[in-house]
């Protein structure tokens, strides 16, 4: 049985054969850097899995593989410049290595690439797959825009925190499983089954992400501990916070969201603490874990070959764990 590093290493292979070092150089040296910079490699790993699980070899879900990776990595490049990070696995993110508009067209010229990919299936998948990306992409457009707005808004809900990250996240994991399907011709039902176990994970995923965001190891993380605190993001942990704690540490809490403050660190320091002490954190866990439970109910239920069923449960296991 092929474990998850073999689909890893298979699929970073194919990415390598693929890149290509043509000019203008401003252009492409960006995309061949933030693609050749690491990471977890998630997306695509659940494309090959997904499309064995019906049956059908990983080679021919390669290209939609790498079209979500492009696509995932063309939505870093942005989001870093959304979000004005300095640091992306570990090392300078794009706009802070060239600039801005940098950033900008070559994440523009990723998101075309991962369009392109597609043209390598015949014409009924093309369709298909081209179809659920094009969904899929404007979600997490619709999910950006309100990760955006919720910076400034101090009235932001819950349920409007988890729509968000619905769609700027879970929606692609989602739609990395069901790419696996469509390669391998699976019945809607079970494309429709196999995306909403990707949703539910993708939901836990980004709780994780915002967890570590705010309490990861700077060792490992890979990203600035504490931006999502500096940029003000409404979080669940913030969210939650709010809820639990007394009205005067809630109103020191969201008075620390609308300032700008002149320590950074100290902001963070105190925003952690606050989210600690409320008990926020620990629920975020706590969310974190129920989120994956009912993934892994949909995944008991999953008519799928039993050897990829069991690594996708230890990728989703593996999930909580992680530290960066
Ligand atoms: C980062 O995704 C963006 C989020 C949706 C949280 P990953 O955590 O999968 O990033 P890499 O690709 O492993 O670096
Ligand atoms: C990003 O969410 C989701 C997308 C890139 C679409 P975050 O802003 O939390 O991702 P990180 O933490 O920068 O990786
Ligand atoms: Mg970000
Ligand atoms: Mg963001
Ligand atoms: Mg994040």
């Amino acid at each position: 049985m092929s474990d998850i590093s073999f689909y890893r290493e298979e699929f970073l292979n194919y990415l390598e054969s693929n890149l290509s070092k043509k000019e203008p150089v401003n252009l492409y040296e960006p995309i061949s850097y933030i693609l050749q910079l690491g990471g977890k490699r998630l997306r695509p790993v659940l494309v090959l899995i997904s499309t064995e699980a019906f049956g059908v070899s990983y080679k021919k879900a390669l290209d939609a593989a790498l079209a979500i990776e492009v696509f995932h990595n063309f939505s870093l490049v942005h989001d870093d410049i959304m979000d004005d990070a300095p640091l992306r696995r570990g090392k300078a993110t794009v706009h802070e290595k060239w600039d801005i508009n940098t950033g900008i067209l070559s994440g523009d010229a990723m998101l075309i690439k991962a369009y392109q990919l597609f043209e390598n299936y015949e014409v009924h998948q093309f369709k298909e797959l081209a179809k659920l990306f094009s969904r899929t992409a404007i979600e997490v457009c619709e999910g950006q825009q309100y990760d955006i707005d919720f910076e400034t808004r101090d009235d932001v809900s819950i349920e409007e925190y988890l729509t968000m990250i619905e769609y700027k996240t879970a929606v692609l994991v989602g739609a990395s499983l069901e790419m696996g399907a469509i390669v391998a011709n699976a019945s809607k039902s079970l494309q429709k089954e196999i995306y909403d176990y990707g949703r539910l994970i993708g939901i836990a995923f980004q709780l994780q992400d915002d967890y570590l965001d705010a309490f990861g190891d700077p060792e490992t993380f890979g990203k600035q501990v504490g931006g999502d605190i500096i940029e003000n993001k409404k979080t669940y942990l913030y969210l939650k916070a709010l809820e639990k704690l007394s009205v005067e540490e809630a109103e020191q809490l969201r008075h620390l969201y609308t300032i700008l403050p002149t320590d950074n660190a100290q902001k963070v320091e105190t925003v952690k603490h606050l989210f600690e002490e409320s008990g926020a954190a620990e629920k975020t866990r706590e969310e974190i874990a129920n989120y994956t439970e009912e993934a892994f109910q949909l995944l008991e239920k999953l008519d799928i070959k039993s050897a990829q069923k069991n690594l996708l449960r230890d990728l989703g296991e593996s999930l909580l764990t992680r530290t960066i």
